[in-house]
């Protein structure tokens, strides 16, 4: 075995926004960079693993009004719910943290003093667009207006989804506020910029140091050299959820700004809970080793921003930035129609999440590539590979040593049988793979460590079949071949889980206490060791079960539910009457933006009448202003004509014209209903036809 000198690594996932669920997409990155880092402490390297939530900027800031909360306390809730998450999914966070601390304040704040007294932050005005309802600047995303290119309508305002135009915001044709609807202003205001662009020459030099960026990322920053390096604003304005800038008041530093420092922030943390030495890792010419894990959509600001922030505040820069691809369920984006928007949660609520770490090391490359979730392949790939191939090593010998042997495993001295020889070529042949499987870890071609520990798991197989334990149980006198054949089972099982462990931590410990290793854990060595009498092992646990397809199935739905909670208030008066109608489950969460594209108006039911032939509908006139609607509603078992003529109602004005076998119906009144009865809609006095209702 080639000996290992000791590294000092420091990892980092990137940090999550704290204003949503952690879903099963995210865990694709969380837990490749789990895997990496159990992998370096299994190989006894130090290694630290930290992350963060992300929690300034805009949308947190609105959300958590919406909320009805402060943004401190929603990012103190979600920061549970995040931690809950990870922990489920045994990912070992060796410090978990907040972008809105103190040590990232500070951190923030000395590292644009650094930048700016390296001349590397200028500040000019910009014209913006402003909400003059909400009283602030609207970022990007949240204007929304016609596309200048296509027309198409309610586009964000940086890019339209129709015919994939990018332009900004004061380009977009009838603007409004996504926040409140109005009119946005433009408006001047001061901006603090990073100069990105005087960092060009070192950005070069250090995308083109090997092993700093896999090739498609090296490519991507070819292309962004190529047109070149703009300044990065960095300030937003008041009110914004964020770090003040120093000597700016009323500046914050745009959440990308901050964000990343996060990563030093809660290593800070780390190392002054540990008192460790912060600036052995982050100091100019540190010799430790430094890791981003990313995901490709946020390769620019890693790639360019951070490298150069660090490197014009005097820090260390990164050792290398680890991109991956984005997941995909059954071969489409994750969908929250389907129940394929998957989160964390409810994953948990029915399934393994060991299943879903070997399922995404299976698939796991060091590319770019997207990895799919398909679940028919889910399932069987972890009852043939994980149940079928390599758990049942362990059902299958475990029995008659218990049972047979009291436990205890065989010599090593057995191997002078005859035909041992095969056993002991099987545990070395695994345990030659030692160096190989790692250089895959270590390399993140976690699929290709799969491949080889699976190959490895077919070979114990074949040695099962060649020697049927439970036919050398049945037979007279056979007693050591049995105890030698299940003593290799036994080993071989050891080894392979010794492979498996980054990837299976939780089962792996489960099979240190069946291998009854007491305080001992398994580390790397042991996929190269013998276990032999006098060790004994413990009686057989069940160590994993097969994914039932039920259970799939069942968290699909749930996906499916969670936009359609079905809590009806019953609970809360339970020995009142009993409500005479069944609560309908809330609709799926539409945006104010989906809203707002239904128009809805007063208007006067100017005539009503009955319809010949028609069972249950009337025939309404409706006055909204400046023009008459004819509109047939079902509401014929609920009303008599003429005690709705001259009553006001609310009708949905831009509603698809609709041919009806009695003639074309021109839109629809709203009205309240479902088994309880049906009442039309009636506004309070002083509402005249014609008026939107929003
Ligand atoms: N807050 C920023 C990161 C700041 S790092 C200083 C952010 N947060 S995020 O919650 O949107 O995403 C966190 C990570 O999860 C990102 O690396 C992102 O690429 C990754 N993923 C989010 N959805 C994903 C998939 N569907 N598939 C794979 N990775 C995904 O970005
Ligand atoms: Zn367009």
């Amino acid at each position: 075995m080639t000996s290992i000198s000791p590294r000092k690594i420091l990892v980092t996932s990137a940090l999550p926004y704290a204003n949503g669920a952690i879903h099963i997409g995210h865990l694709v990155e969380y837990i490749q960079t789990d895997i990496w880092v159990r992998f370096q402490k299994l190989r006894g390297h130090t290694c630290h693993y930290v992350c963060a939530d992300d929690t300034h900027g805009t949308p947190i800031m609105l959300r958590a009004e919406k909320e009805g909360i402060t943004p401190e306390a929603l990012i103190e809730r979600v920061h549970g719910e995040h931690s809950r998450d990870f922990a489920g999914f045994h990912v070992g966070f060796d410090n978990y943290y907040s972008t809105n601390s103190e040590e990232n304040r500070e951190l923030a704040c000395n590292i644009y003093r650094q930048l700016r007294s390296n001349g590397k932050i200028a500040s000019r005005t910009i014209n913006q667009l402003y909400d003059p309802v909400k009283s602030m600047f609207l970022p990007d995303r949240f204007v929304k207006g016609e596309c200048p290119k296509c027309a198409a309508k309610d586009q964000y305002g940086d890019n339209c989804e129709v015919c994939g135009a990018t332009y900004s915001p004061t380009e977009l044709k009838n603007p409004y506020s996504a926040v409140s609807g109005a009119t946005p202003e433009m408006r001047e205001s001061e901006h603090y910029f990073f100069k990105l662009g005087e960092c060009e020459d070192f950005l070069k030099g250090w995308t083109n140091t090997p092993g700093k960026l896999q090739a498609e990322a090296a490519n991507k920053m070819q292309e962004w050299f190529e047109s070149g390096l703009s300044d990065w604003d960095i300030s937003r304005d008041a009110p914004y959820f964020g770090f003040e800038i120093p000597d700016a008041p009323g500046k914050y530093f745009y959440v990308w700004l901050d964000a990343p420092v996060g990563y030093m922030a809660s290593h800070k943390n780390l190392c002054d809970k540990l008192g460790l030495d912060f600036d052995e890792y982050w100091k100019k010419d540190s010799t430790t080793e430094l890791y981003h894990f990313i995901g490709k959509d946020i390769l620019y600001f890693h790639a360019l921003f951070w490298p150069a922030m660090l490197e014009y505040a005097g820090y260390r820069t990164p050792t290398a930035i680890n991109t991956h691809g984005f997941l995909t369920v059954d071969g489409a984006k994750m969908s929250k129609s389907r129940g394929t928007f998957i989160t964390a949660e409810s994953y948990l609520n029915h399934l393994n999440p060991e299943w879903l770490r070997y399922y995404f090391a299976a698939k796991l490359s060091n590319t770019f590539e997207d990895i799919d979730l398909n679940l028919e392949d889910f399932t069987a790939r972890v009852n043939s590979d994980l149940i079928g191939k390599y758990i049942n090593i362990a059902s299958r010998a475990a029995g008659f040593i218990s049972k047979r042997f009291n436990g205890v495993l065989c010599e090593e001295t057995y191997a002078d049988l005859e035909w041992a020889a095969v056993g002991r070529i099987l545990l070395i042949s695994i345990g030659n793979k030692s160096d190989a499987i790692a250089e895959l870890y270590e390399k993140r071609s976690y699929s290709q460590a799969i491949r080889e520990i699976m190959a490895l798991a077919d070979q114990v197989n074949q040695f099962v079949d060649n020697f049927k334990p439970w036919e050398l149980a049945k037979q007279e006198g056979k007693d050591a071949e049995l105890h030698y054949v299940c003593t290799v089972l036994i080993n071989a099982f050891m080894r392979l889980t010794v492979y498996l462990k980054p990837v299976l931590p939780k089962l792996a410990k489960d099979v240190e206490s069946f291998l009854n290793f007491g305080e001992q854990e398994l580390t790397w060595e042991y996929a190269q060791r013998l276990l032999v009498a006098p060790h004994s092992i413990n009686p057989y646990q069940h160590l994993m079960t097969r994914i039932d397809q039920k259970n799939i199935e069942a968290m699909v739905e749930e996906n499916k539910q969670t936009l359609a909670p079905v809590e009806a208030p019953a609970a809360a008066t339970e020995k009142a009457a009993t409500p005479a109608f069944e609560i309908a489950p809330i609709a799926e969460t539409c945006s104010i933006d989906d809203f707002m594209k239904v128009d809805l108006r007063i208007a006067r039911i100017a005539n009503a009448q009955h319809v010949e032939g028609a069972e249950k509908l009337l025939q309404l006139t409706l006055d909204i202003g400046n023009e008459t609607r004819n509109v047939f509603a079902g509401i014929k078992s609920a009303y008599k004509p003429d005690d709705l003529i001259g009553k006001h109602t609310v009708m949905v004005a831009n509603l698809a014209p609709r041919k009806m076998k009695f003639g074309m119906s021109e839109g629809m009144v709203l009205a309240a209903g479902g088994d309880g009865g049906l009442y039309i809609l009636e506004p309070h006095d002083g509402a005249k036809p014609g008026m939107r209702v929003k």
